[in-house]
């Protein structure tokens, strides 16, 4: 019996994969690597000591993803598999509502005809849309802002039709605020494409000078000091919430949402101040206008997943600066300067 990790290369699903293993579920990772690279899952065997099967296919491959099927006892899937840029889905939709909801829906498919329906979906504090009323619970209204956050709306609708049609299906929904941080070995983290969207991958390329300062989007949202606030949470922390929603789902039908946060809102000058001070590097930073489609205000009431899967985020800000840190520091250029594939003869399927 084996869980199935869609997206399993990428940076949640990296850190949720050591998780799994550590708890001794045997794995079985899919990762186009579009966003991600090889490199994360040899670490992965490399910080637990342990093997595991990893294919190296889109989840729109249909005849690649049945054999998966064919070949392995699924018991459960973690969805994590996606693209996940907001600026990009809006130049881009078909491509996100292509990757995004095309490959869950041959993924379901799949799994229907396999009989597999326990399923923890990598959903978004994102499906909130503009929501200000904090701290935000699981029965807010819905209402993504672009084509990104209307896939993972989409895709957790799609998935309630599903358990309407057949209700002994069992899914999670799990809602992430802002991941940050990384594996405190420092071994595995994020690693974005490019230029970073994102706060806390943005900061970390200023201190290791390869930016040369942060762009603070606005100062004058109504908090704390004017810039926007956010419920950042260790992604250590996170991939811990898979395994409670894991465990959940085993051993019940339906389908239910959960935010993961912490529950505390940082700004962005705390957030570098707070960087500055764990660290020692100095972030020079410049105010300027806000950026389009940004909210001032955003984070969670975690008390479901408290109450209902006995989960509670354990690090606090400090850690996650550390480790965001540790990452940049000891990995400069990311994954990218291995040569993973090197010894590959299958294409389709990798021993990890
Ligand atoms: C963004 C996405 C959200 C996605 C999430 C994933 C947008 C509008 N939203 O959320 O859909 O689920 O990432 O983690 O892109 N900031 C700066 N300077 C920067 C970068 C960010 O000041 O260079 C500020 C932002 O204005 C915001 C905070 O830092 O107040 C956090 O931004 P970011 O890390 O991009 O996350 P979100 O915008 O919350």
């Amino acid at each position: 019996m084996a869980v199935l990790v869609t997206g399993g290369a990428g940076y949640i699903g990296s850190h949720t994969c050591v998780e799994l293993l550590n708890a001794g579920y045997d794995i079985v990772v899919v990762d186009n690597l579009s966003n991600s690279s090889a490199e994360s899952l040899l670490r992965v065997t490399e910080l637990t000591g342990k093997e595991f099967e990893f294919y190296p296919i889109s989840l729109n491959n249909r005849p690649d993803m049945e054999d998966i099927f064919r070949n392995h006892k699924i018991e459960a899937v973690i969805h994590l598999a996606g693209l996940k840029a907001v600026g990009e889905s809006v130049s881009v939709p078909l491509r996100y509502y292509h990757n995004n909801i095309s490959g869950s829906i041959v993924l379901f498919e799949i799994m229907h005809a396999y009989a597999v329906n326990k399923i923890v979906f990598s959903s978004s504090a994102t499906v909130y849309g503009s929501s200000e009323q904090v701290p935000i619970t699981e029965d807010a209204p819905l209402g993504a802002t672009n084509a990104y956050g209307r896939t993972k709306f989409m895709i957790e609708e799609i998935m309630r039709d599903l358990h309407v049609s057949d209700p002994t299906w069992s899914i999670a929904l799990l809602r992430y605020f802002n991941p940050i941080g990384a594996h405190e070995s420092g071994r595995l983290g994020e690693d974005p494409n490019g230029i970073p969207n994102n706060l806390m991958p943005y900061i970390t390329k200023v201190a290791i000078g390869e930016l040369q300062e942060l762009q603070i989007y606005g100062c004058d949202y109504e908090t704390v000091d004017g810039t926007g606030v956010r419920d950042y949470i260790h992604v250590v922390d996170l991939a811990q919430g898979h395994l409670k929603a894991l465990e959940k789902i085993m051993t019940t039908s339906g389908v239910e949402a959960y935010n993961l946060g912490t529950g505390q809102g940082y700004s962005v000058l705390e957030m570098v101040t707070t960087f500055e001070r764990v660290t020692g590097r100095r972030i020079p930073y410049r105010i300027t206008t806000r950026r389009p489609g940004d909210i001032g205000m955003c984070y969670s009431d975690p008390t479901k997943a408290e109450r209902e899967l006995g989960w509670v985020a354990q690090k606090g800000i400090d850690e996650m600066c550390i480790d965001a840190w540790r990452w940049q520091s000891s990995n400069p250029d990311g994954y990218q300067d291995e040569d993973t594939f090197d010894e590959v003869h299958n294409p389709k399927l990798i021993v990890m």
